[in-house]
């Protein structure tokens, strides 16, 4: 996840701006630099691939001068970790500096079009566009705010991006869009800040503020101003933050739980970092442990996972058996076990466990290998016991997880699960050219995708008002998506203490149906797929009987406002991705009525965030 940190006031910023990027390590990155403006001389830039060590031993004693700056870690997406693509970058003439979090998904056509007008690009990153839009604004006669406005409008995608300028003295100029990571806003004495996360401000200032999606700030060492992308100005009162470690990771955020929800577009960012081309339209696996001899012989996936990363393990088959043609399950891992199941070296055994010690899931992996199964797991921590079981491991890249109830990690599971599909299916030549750059292309939708979802959450506490009470709730779903409506049925019940159950569609009127009446609110998942007309039918069933219809639909489709009570709209994307922005409604409805009845969102009673007994 890249950091960025910013700091103009009276003292020398080269020091303070590399002690933040320490601060910042944590979020992982392979790339460092840092830029400050010379009074005198404009913006130095000194940059590094590699860990912060790295850039402090080419920088040795020999600090640039100047009281304001920019610093920033890089974890790679577009272009290699080379000194060249580490950030700040700037524009032809280094007056502008820029740092950047995010994805510019129109990069290559904002590019082209700066090149034909005769600018220079230095790298190979996304972000280098940044500085030059700048540069073109400032050169038509805009001030650094407003150029950092009119560049904030031209991109697409989720960002947060950091800016000064040797024309403007004294100044730092920051955007957000969408959820890219987050900006915080440090008050200090005579001296103001800006950075990716708390950590990295707290030895200068416990007086903070958050910037939103959509807005802008503006800040000298004692003037803070802020305004939304067309320029309106935004009041906005800073806040005090605790000088515990663990509530100040918290940020503004009530609980982990939510934090976590809202950390996921900038986390897809990092499990799909230097896996996809997204030039090429093609999967790379340095991790992938087995070659492609070995990929062909394969005659059977099993996926394995308990709990939510069951419910990944269950997309992940669809995803595996319709793009490789292997044939595919998904299995508890807890039954597994005990299954006495065929096993040889031609089947590959997928195991999913953020925690990476789920007991049964670790047991199942072992009795996987004394059968001479080849094994791939995914997971979320370094070391952990599945990590040393597997021939091969693929880091899910979440990031730490503290809620017990797992959101970020189901996302990024699925996102790495379907990387692993599309590789495989290029091994063994089952993917064609054009629907590989389909999914590619909807892969670098994700992460706007997902912050899209989470710009209206008005709706899911108005939700929480009106059906927080009922004691029972039914979510349907077919094929690919039926393993969402478990995930949302499980995060109601974890969390809120709600009894849900989750259920294909198709099996509805085998006994599920004499359930409904007025007292079970149904939640029906029908994103625009081939099985569309199916579920709609269900859930016409569904009403039919006096069940309150809340649908999940893709945007665009007001036929399911005929029918259900309440919709909820997720981006059209193409059917294999739509479980993937599916997982957010179901995070949020179920996290606003935990709110709303009280409960003990990030530890619920009796639950464990890993479960090392069986
Ligand atoms: C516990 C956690 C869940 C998690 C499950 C599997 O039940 O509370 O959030 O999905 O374990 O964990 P794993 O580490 O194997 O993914």
């Amino acid at each position: 996840m890249c950091g960025i940190i910013a700091y103009t006031g009276d003292r020398q910023a080269a020091q303070l701006l590399l002690d933040g990027l320490s601060k910042l390590e944590y979020r992982g990155y392979d790339s460092t630099g840092i830029s400050v403006i010379d009074p005198k001389d404009g913006p130095k830039v000194h940059k590094s691939s590699g860990k912060l060590q790295v850039l402090l031993d080419i920088l040795g004693n020999n600090l640039p001068s100047g009281t304001i700056g920019i610093g920033h870690t890089r974890w790679a997406t577009h272009g290699k970790p080379t000194d060249f693509n580490a950030h700040p970058h700037t524009d032809c003439s280094t007056d502008v500096v820029v740092a950047h979090n995010g994805i510019v998904e129109n990069y290559l056509e904002i590019k082209d079009e700066l090149q034909r007008e005769g600018h220079k690009f230095a790298s190979e990153t996304d972000s280098e566009v940044l500085p030059h839009l700048i540069e073109r604004f400032m050169a038509q006669g805009y001030t650094l705010e407003e150029s950092m406005r009119n560049s904030a409008q031209r991109i697409r995608g989720a960002h947060a991006v950091v800016a000064a300028s040797r024309h403007e003295p004294g100044k730092i100029v920051a955007f957000r869009l969408g959820n890219a990571g987050g900006i915080v806003v440090g008050y200090g004495k005579n001296e103001m800040l800006l950075a990716s996360d708390i950590p990295a401000l707290l030895n200068h200032t416990k007086t903070v503020a958050y910037l939103g999606a959509g807005e802008t700030v503006s800040i000298t060492n004692n003037q803070v101003t802020y305004s939304l992308l067309d320029g309106t100005p935004v009041g906005k009162k800073p806040s005090q933050v605790s000088y515990d470690p663990l509530s100040a990771a918290k940020g503004n955020y009530p609980h982990f739980m939510i934090k976590e929800i809202h950390e996921q577009p900038e986390a897809v960012v990092n499990t799909l970092r230097e896996r996809i081309s997204f030039d090429e339209f093609r999967t790379t696996l340095d991790e992938f442990p087995f070659s492609d001899k070995e990929v062909r012989e394969f005659n059977r996936v099993v996926l394995i996972g308990m709990g939510t990363s069951l419910h990944a393990a269950m997309v992940g088959q669809t995803w595996i058996e319709s793009l490789t043609r292997i044939p595919t399950e998904a299995n508890n891992s807890s039954e597994y076990r005990y299954r006495n199941p065929i096993i040889d070296k031609r089947t590959l055994v997928i195991s999913i466990a953020q925690s990476g010690e789920t007991a049964d899931t670790v047991s199942a992996m072992e009795m996987a290998k004394n059968l001479g199964a080849r094994q791939i797991t995914l997971c979320n921590i370094e070391g952990a016991q599945s990590t040393r079981i597997a021939d091969g491991t693929m880091f899910i890249r979440a990031g730490l997880e503290v809620g017990v109830a797992s959101s970020k990690t189901f996302v990024c599971s699925l996102t790495t699960l379907l990387v692993l599909a599309i590789y495989i299916a290029e091994r063994r030549g089952t993917l064609s050219e054009n629907h590989a750059r389909e999914l590619v292309t909807e892969l670098s939708r994700l992460p706007n995708m997902l912050g899209s979802l989470l710009s209206n959450e008005q709706q899911y506490q108005t939700l929480a008002r009106d059906y927080g009470n009922y004691s029972n709730f039914l979510f349907l779903g077919r094929g690919i998506n039926h393993p969402l409506a478990l995930e949302g049925a499980l995060k109601l019940k974890e969390i809120s203490y709600i009894h849900a159950e989750g259920y294909q569609a198709g099996e509805m009127k085998h006994g599920p149906i004499s359930l409904i009446d007025k007292n079970m609110p149904i939640v029906a998942l029908i994103p625009q797929d081939d099985l569309y007309e199916k579920m709609f039918n269900n859930m016409n069933e569904a009403a039919a009987r006096g069940g309150k219809v809340i649908a999940i639909a893709s945007e665009g489709d007001s036929e399911v406002e005929g029918i259900a009570e309440h919709v909820i709209y997720v981006p059209a994307t193409s059917p294999l991705i739509n479980p993937i922005p599916m997982a957010v409604p179901m995070q949020l409805f179920a996290y606003e009525i935990a709110v709303h009845r009280g409960c003990e969102i990030d530890q619920p009673r009796n639950l464990a965030k890993s479960v090392t007994v069986e």
